[in-house]
């Protein structure tokens, strides 16, 4: 089976911001990622709107952008989510002073205070996952909350990629392909993302369970050299690719 792929275009707002000229657009990134076979359009609307603000989640909804809406579960966020009914949101842990999603949820730690919140957003018919490291009580936790969806953490191994360490490599796929059993045995759906590259992307691919990667940063990074579409193209090869190999 094909893995869906979303798209994020935070980092185009990134770079509109950095001038605070109305372009580069994350609208646009957002049609040409689809146009390239991106099945969704991710954006992290944090609460310092450092890069996607209010106004871009609107024209992507009005746009009709079938939008997965990554936020904090604040009551703001949560209120703006009901508003707009995008297609999906993932929850994640936001914390002001980290450059990027550091860590995954704590299900476990917050579990009262988020229950009710997923429950809310499911009840609006939003599809629902909660951002996680690849660990067992946090997936159990998730199931418990009958959450539909999960999205493991991919971060820590594709730091251990960087930095060549191939025990840590092994280790941290190994999580993820327990994690990704795991959580496809509670019987909820398997996503994944966080600095995924072309060239760690393949061994994710090939975990059976998952269903969907979620890539932003390097994709944009890449389309400054080859542009958004062919990156895009380049990533669902390497992407297919791994899928074909491991179903052959
Ligand atoms: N998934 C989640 C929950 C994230 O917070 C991020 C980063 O915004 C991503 C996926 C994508 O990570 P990257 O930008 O490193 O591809």
């Amino acid at each position: 089976m094909s893995i869906r792929l979303g798209v994020n275009v935070d980092h185009v707002a990134t770079l509109r911001n950095a001038r605070g000229a109305p372009y580069p657009d994350p609208l646009r990134a957002a049609r040409v990622a689809l146009e390239a076979g991106a099945d969704i359009v991710t954006a992290h609307l944090r609460e310092d709107r450092r890069h996607i603000r209010d106004e871009d989640i609107e024209r992507l909804m009005q746009a009709e952008i079938p939008l997965n809406l990554e936020m904090a579960a604040t009551d703001e966020m949560i209120a703006i989510a009901l508003r707009h009914r995008p297609l999906a949101c993932c929850l994640v842990p936001e914390r002001r002073e980290e450059i990027t999603t550091e860590g995954g949820l704590d299900v476990v730690g917050m579990d009262n205070n988020l229950a009710p919140k997923v429950r809310a957003l499911k009840g609006a018919g939003i599809r629902v996952s909660l951002f996680i490291a690849p660990v067992k009580k946090q997936i159990e936790a998730a199931a418990r909350m009958q959450v539909p969806d999960v999205e493991l953490h991919t971060g820590a191994y594709c730091d251990a990629v960087l930095s060549n360490d191939t025990e840590a490599v092994k280790r941290e796929l190994d999580a993820l392909r327990a994690g990704a059993h795991a959580a496809a045995q509670a019987g909820l759906e398997v996503h994944a993302g966080h600095g995924l590259t072309y060239d760690n992307v393949g061994a994710v691919a090939a975990i059976p369970e998952i269903v969907e990667l979620q890539i932003g940063h390097f994709l944009v990074g890449e389309s400054v050299f080859i542009g958004l579409e062919p990156a895009i193209l380049k990533m669902r090869a390497a992407i297919d690719h791994a899928r074909a190999e491991m179903s052959a």
